[in-house]
């Protein structure tokens, strides 16, 4: 697997997250809190991974360069509305509206660079390379798991 595979696998997970947080939220089902735990968890870990291996890679290069740049401000506006939901009481329609306004970021962010920056990232990173730095997202998130559960 190289490392746009790996990322979009993360898409996919993300986005599945979404709709089990927004299923709890809807039925009430009790596991509100430990799927939203888990969605910010999983949200974290994939800008982290992306910010920190990926990212330096395509930033200054004159293909991907400037969508780059877009995805970090993207992860930036995406991370304040996750802090919001984390500090906000989760069982008001005020907070189910700001998780759609999260999800739909996410989605659009997703969308971009699923759509735009990806096709790219060929042109600036060998094959090679993309697989090097797949082996790295793995270690990492390996890493940042390992960290966790050691502080929990
Ligand atoms: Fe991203
Ligand atoms: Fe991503």
């Amino acid at each position: 697997m190289d490392a746009l595979e790996l990322l979009i696998r993360d898409h996919r997970e993300v986005i599945e997250l979404f709709k089990e947080v927004e299923m709890s939220h809807k039925k009430k089902d009790g596991k509100l809190d430990e799927n939203f735990e888990r969605l910010l968890q999983a949200l974290e870990m994939h800008m982290n991974i992306e910010e920190t291996m990926f990212y330096p890679n395509l930033v200054g290069k004159k293909e991907t360069g400037n969508l780059t740049l877009e995805g970090i401000e993207e992860h930036h506006v995406v991370r304040e509305i996750l802090r919001e939901l984390n500090l906000d009481p989760k069982n008001t329609a005020e907070w189910r509206a700001k998780l759609k306004v999260c999800r739909e970021n996410v989605e659009h962010h997703v969308n971009e660079e699923e759509t735009e920056l990806f096709p790219d990232v060929p042109k600036v990173l060998s094959k090679e390379r993309l697989s090097q730095i797949a082996v790295q997202l793995e270690e990492k998130k390996r890493e940042l798991m390992e960290l966790r559960s050691t502080h929990s």
